[in-house]
């Protein structure tokens, strides 16, 4: 069953499923919504409800504030219909080059162990894997009623390969079931979604920040960037923070990618003090802080990571470096 959705803000309207995110189907119906990171965390998304019922998946979501609440406003990413609604976003939204999402059933083909607590997962589709580099997909586990967002490590194929390097969290609802899952078992996917996909028109250098799971995006911003064709590439920086020595991991995924070659240079650093450790120990903005003057004026700059690396980061970048916003690209993880 669907129900018809009336937004005031573009003027458009939209069918959504009974079982669907207002969001997601207004993306999927190729609007330009407001939205970052599809999990009840950021307040992107915050629409208000002026007509019809409906049904929120996490009432207490982060994403809205008492204030909100107090104002009929609600999270687009977490809010199903019960009835034909009219609603009017509170943000405005950019139009995406991406694919639009779609839900497909997804098989975990293998799993690979990075760290001793992070792990690509590979799960395959039967249509071929559409998405640009650096892009994420929600994850349906069984048992769990909540979905869960990933981004992607590799890059788009026919083969519908969809790869997702992924950090367990101790106690975590959806990462005790995703270390838990053996090759075969069934999920649903639905993506891609997400705004910090690589750029493709500027033939700039780049620099990548990751911090923990971050990597994850990163490693497939590197492996669209190998495959990028025509112009030759510019210098390639990779910063990659953890919290000790095991936490480090990546460079051998990198190295991998034959037209990276010289231009690549991977940044590790720490934040605990380990006696195993000889590289730099801090966090990854104060590493990124040590960028020659001239790397800010000329790098698109690729970062992901937990809210409290990508508010330093972006600070260094906008206010300490002065890159212009349109040269930032972030989904926060929440
Ligand atoms: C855009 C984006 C991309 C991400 N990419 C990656 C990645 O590539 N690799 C990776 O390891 N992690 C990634 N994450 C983090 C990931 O989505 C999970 O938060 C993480 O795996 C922990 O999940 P958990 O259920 O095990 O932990 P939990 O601590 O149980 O839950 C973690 C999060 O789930 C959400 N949540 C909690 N309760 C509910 C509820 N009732 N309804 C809905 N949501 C709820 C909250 O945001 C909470 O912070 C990404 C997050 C975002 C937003
Ligand atoms: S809270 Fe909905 S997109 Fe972040």
């Amino acid at each position: 069953m669907a129900y018809r959705i009336q937004e005031g803000r573009l003027g458009a309207a939209f069918d959504c499923a009974a079982d669907d995110a207002l969001l997601r189907a207004g993306l999927r119906a190729g609007l330009p919504l407001a939205y970052e990171c599809n999990a009840g965390g950021c307040g992107t998304c915050k629409f208000e409800l002026l007509d019809g019922e409906i049904v929120e998946a996490w009432p207490a979501a982060p994403g809205l504030s008492e204030r909100d609440r107090g104002r009929r406003r609600f999270l687009a990413c977490q809010s199903r219909p019960a009835s034909d609604c009219r609603i009017r976003m509170i943000g405005r939204g950019e139009a995406a080059e991406a694919p639009l999402p779609v839900r497909v059933g997804a098989t975990l083909e293998s799993v690979l162990d990075l760290t001793h607590d992070m792990r690509e997962f590979r799960f395959a589709t039967d249509r071929p894997a559409a998405f640009l580099p650096g892009q994420y997909a929600l994850l349906s586990l069984p048992g769990l009623p909540s979905m869960r967002a990933y981004s992607m490590s590799n890059i788009a194929n026919d083969a519908g390969e969809w790869h997702f390097i992924i950090r367990r969290v101790r106690g975590g609802a959806a990462t005790s079931l995703l270390f838990d899952l053996r090759p075969g078992a069934p999920v649903t996917l639905d993506g891609p979604y997400g705004r910090a996909y690589l750029r493709t028109g500027a033939s700039r250098n780049v620099v990548c920040i990751a911090g923990g799971s971050g990597l994850s995006p990163m490693i497939g911003i590197a492996r669209g960037l190998d495959r990028l064709g025509g112009e030759p590439l510019g210098s390639v920086d990779f910063f990659y923070g953890g919290r000790s020595a095991d936490d480090i991991c990546g460079e051998a995924l990198l190295r991998n990618l034959p037209r990276l070659g010289e231009s690549l240079r991977f940044h590790p650093i720490v934040s605990n003090e380990d006696s195993r450790w000889t590289g730099r120990i801090g966090m990854v903005h104060e590493l990124v802080a040590d960028l020659p003057k001239e790397a800010f004026a000329e790098a698109d700059f690729y970062l992901a990571g937990p809210p409290p690396m990508a508010e330093a980061v972006v600070s260094l970048l906008s206010r300490g470096r002065a890159v212009p916003a349109d040269r930032i690209h972030y989904d926060r993880f929440f």
